[in-house]
């Protein structure tokens, strides 16, 4: 999904091909983040554009969560450099204690919109019609007046990924979307992230799905220090996926492929 790059003349220099700078959304070299002065991930150097889908891979605890923590302030950058240069809308990790809250669907969407409006107002007829509008973006419009707890997990990302486009945010930071869905479910959420992508988005999506990664960009591999960054038929080699994933990587029977066993996986035999 990406873009062609372009050739254009950069401060008077020799004509070079390269993506505008325009299309880079953030960008890391030599990033360091941790909690408290006290490093999670070390050294991370990527660069996201517009129209990428960026898996980042590892074990739990690897740092996936703390690299999309980096982009919003929620981690601390102990050293190196990060440039983010677009808005970025978060769909985080599932947490299951929070469903029982009574907000619809549409209620959610309309989250989107507050950070936009000016203290005093209340999200109003504007606002829902962005929200419907978003909801009718990823397929859930039908079900815009249904209780977001009672939805499937599908169904909530979906919403969850409105919200974000309510938010009209150019960089979707996805933390493992994918888990807890069926098949189908997860067919449709992967297509919804490639037409987004399209879109001219950026988007990073935590996973554990190594064949979900090969279908995508690029990806980072994390094991408390990024292992790889690159195209997945450049990076995912044995060597990094044990170095990624130690003794978790595992030769998948009849396909010839290689598989992982996050920790809290159960084996599928
Ligand atoms: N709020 C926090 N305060 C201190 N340490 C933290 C915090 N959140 C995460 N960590 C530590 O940072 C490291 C990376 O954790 P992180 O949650 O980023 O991993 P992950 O790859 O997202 O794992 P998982 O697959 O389980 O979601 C771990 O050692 C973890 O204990
Ligand atoms: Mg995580």
């Amino acid at each position: 999904m990406n873009r062609a790059a372009a050739s254009h003349e950069v401060d008077g220099g020799p004509l070079i091909r390269a993506t505008s700078d325009r299309d880079v959304l953030a960008e890391a070299a030599g990033l360091t983040v941790g909690y408290g002065g006290v490093a999670a991930i070390e050294n991370v150097s990527f660069r996201v554009r517009r129209g990428e889908r960026i898996a980042l891979l590892g074990p739990n605890g690897g740092g996936k969560t703390t690299l999309l923590r980096s982009i919003t302030g929620e981690a601390d950058r102990i050293s190196g450099s990060l440039r983010v240069s677009a808005s970025w809308a978060t769909v985080p990790q599932t947490e299951r204690s929070r469903l029982d809250y009574p907000v619809s669907a549409l209620d959610v969407a309309v989250m989107g919109s507050l950070a936009s409006l000016p203290w005093w107002r209340q999200p109003g007829r504007r606002e829902r019609a962005a929200a419907l509008q978003a909801l009718e973006r990823v397929g859930m419009v039908k079900l815009a007046g249904a209780t977001f707890g009672e939805l499937s997990a599908g169904q909530r990302q979906r919403v969850l990924i409105a919200r974000g486009l309510v938010q009209d945010a150019g960089l979707l930071l996805l933390d493992e979307p994918f888990t807890g869905l069926d098949a189908s479910s997860s067919d449709r959420l992967e297509t919804l992230i490639g037409a987004l992508a399209t879109e001219e988005r950026g988007i990073l999506i935590a996973t554990h799905d190594l064949e979900q990664a090969r279908r995508w960009d690029l990806v980072v591999c994390l094991n408390r220090r990024q292992i790889a960054f690159g195209p997945p038929g450049e990076v995912l080699n044995l060597a990094v996926l044990e170095a990624t994933y130690g003794g978790a990587i595992v030769a998948i029977p009849d396909s010839g492929g290689l598989g992982i066993l996050p920790p809290h996986h159960h084996h599928q035999s």
